[in-house]
């Protein structure tokens, strides 16, 4: 499969797991619509101090589909909840599901997420 998020080298990924995973247990990783992503390898972008640390440890639907970094999005008691979204927004934050499906290992799914908007 070829398309715009495929990364330039290609990367292995393992099939995705479905292990319920906490929030409490999301640490090192980043959440998109309630899947679990490990970006643990990935620490220019992802790690403690680094631009994106902001979509560690939690879903980060909200602040991927605005585009945003601000904490309103980010923070970890609204961050998961993309019910706000507009349709562009939420086509946005399905790309990014893509691109994250294209890099990352999909290690779990969320499984105390506060809202049952999930999918
Ligand atoms: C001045 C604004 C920004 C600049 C200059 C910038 C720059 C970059 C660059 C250079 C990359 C690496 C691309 C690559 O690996 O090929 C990247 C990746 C990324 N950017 Fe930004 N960005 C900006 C704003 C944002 C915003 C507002 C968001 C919020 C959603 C965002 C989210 C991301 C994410 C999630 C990645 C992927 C990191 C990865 O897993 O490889 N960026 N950005």
């Amino acid at each position: 499969m070829s398309n715009k998020f495929m990364p330039k080298t290609p990367v292995d990924l393992a099939p995705p797991s479905d292990t319920p995973i906490s929030m409490a247990e999301l640490a090192k990783c980043d959440g998109i619509k309630g899947t679990v992503f490990d970006v643990s390898h990935n620490h220019n972008a992802y790690g403690v101090g680094k631009g994106y640390h902001v979509f560690v440890g939690r879903d980060a639907s909200r602040a991927l589909g605005k585009s945003s970094l601000k904490p309103e999005d980010t923070a970890l008691d609204v961050s998961w909840d993309y019910s706000t979204l507009t349709e562009k927004q939420l086509k946005v934050l399905d790309d990014w599901y893509t691109f994250f499906s294209n890099r990352y290992n999909i290690v779990g799914r969320v499984s105390d997420l506060p809202s049952a908007k999930r999918e």
